[in-house]
């Protein structure tokens, strides 16, 4: 087991102008997983990858435990990858294909059958051992690409949205399996997802990338109670948070007709470079309908509600003078640009209505819109 450490890391491909991971520290302690997050493109599978000596880093160095690995070769990291594409050797056993690295290694035969029947009893995978893959379903074979990182009893263990090739009700079940794993195992795992729901419920911590950029590391619920930036509170959470930039008129924020009360000591933190304007968040299930006479609530025309049945949504645009009128506009727009609020499945509004909506205020996000940082 081990510590990882990515010490100011970047990395520029061949024929960019741009790095593809910019000046990254990130410090993943000994049997911590760890979950990267990030839109696609952002830099997750180099930064994954850098770590597993794949891909060259151009500064900056990598540590694991206490082992610069920098320019270390990767089968010299003492670590093991499951991939997205984790493609099992068709004419093997599954006895054969988890096995198959450490016989390459020159393992005694023994000692492999040991340790693979030992991950296959962790993986519920032993009444298996014998069968080929094709006569497995999608998360056996999931589980047979886990188990072949198992055997080989590494330092760390680095995942690529592994689950990404199973049906949406397998990704649920296998990554409750993972994550309890990892746990039993207690190996330094760095996981890579572009899935904010399953970096919530998996990781120990969670750091989000943006474009080559960290923009935030911590505990899932620190992220989702206290996101550092606009991108943060955006990313995490469904439904997503909504997040609107807002007039500051007497120290209040101007929502469409109505004002909002804002703490005081968010808006003393605004500068000139914020043009009197600040961004509020709040997620969907931070507010409540309000009665008509609500002084510290805001106005909102309901466009959409959904019951599930535990919950109920409605989705709407904020009342303003210019958006009174246009009923075209507000029914046209896009569903992840109205409001979302959660309401009571039994006390829906009806799509028409004009409700009024109050914050919790110890639940509001603000942001300055000048620089995109948290304020409150
Ligand atoms: N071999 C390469 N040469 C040049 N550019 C590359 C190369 N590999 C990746 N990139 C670029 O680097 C950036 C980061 O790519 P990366 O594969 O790390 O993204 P990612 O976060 O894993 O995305 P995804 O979620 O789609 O897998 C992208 O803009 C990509 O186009
Ligand atoms: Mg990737």
């Amino acid at each position: 087991m081990a510590e990882v450490i990515f010490d100011h890391v970047t990395r520029i491909y061949p024929g960019n102008d741009k790095p593809s991971v910019d000046d990254l520290n990130l410090d993943i302690k000994d049997g911590e997983f760890l979950v990267l997050v990030g839109p696609s493109g952002c830099g997750k599978s180099t930064t994954l990858r850098m770590l597993a000596g794949l891909e060259e880093v151009n500064k900056g160095r990598i540590l694991i435990g206490d082992k610069d690995v920098t320019t270390m070769q990767p089968k010299d990291r003492d670590i093991a990858m499951v991939f997205q594409n984790y493609a099992l050797y068709p004419h093997m056993t599954v006895a054969d294909n988890m096995g198959f690295a450490l016989k390459i290694a020159g393992t005694p035969k023994d000692e492999i059958r040991k340790r693979v029947e030992k991950a296959a009893e962790i993986l519920d995978l032993t009444e298996f051992l014998d069968r080929k893959p094709k006569a497995l379903s999608g998360g056996q074979r999931q589980r047979v690409a886990m188990g072949r990182a198992i055997v080989r009893e590494p330092k760390v263990f680095l995942m690529d949205e592994p689950l990404s090739n199973l049906d949406a009700k397998l990704r649920v079940q296998t990554r409750t399996q993972i994550a309890a794993l990892q746990r039993q195992l207690g190996v330094t795992t760095l996981y890579v997802t572009h899935d904010q729901t399953e970096a919530l419920t998996m990781g120990d911590r969670i750091a989000v990338i943006k474009l080559g950029i960290l923009q935030q590391v911590g505990a899932p619920t620190e992220l989702y109670d206290r996101p550092a930036n606009v991108f943060v509170a955006g990313f995490i959470g469904s439904p997503s948070m909504n997040i609107n930039t807002h007039p500051v008129v007497d120290g209040k924020a101007k929502v469409g007709e109505d004002t909002i009360d804002l703490p005081k000591d968010a808006v003393a933190k605004l500068t000139p470079e914020d043009n009197n304007e600040i961004i509020v968040g709040f997620r969907p299930e931070d507010a409540t309908l309000a009665t008509p006479d609500d002084e510290n609530a805001f106005s909102l025309k309901v466009v959409n509600v959904e019951d599930l049945g535990s919950d109920g949504y409605i989705y709407g645009n904020i009342l303003s003078d210019d958006a009174v009128s246009d009923d075209h506009n507000a029914m046209m727009s896009d569903q992840n640009k109205l409001t979302t609020i959660r309401v009571n499945p039994r006390a829906l509004p009806q799509v028409g209505d004009v409700v009024k909506i109050k914050i919790n205020p110890a639940k509001m996000h603000l942001f300055a819109p000048s620089t995109e940082l948290r304020i409150n």
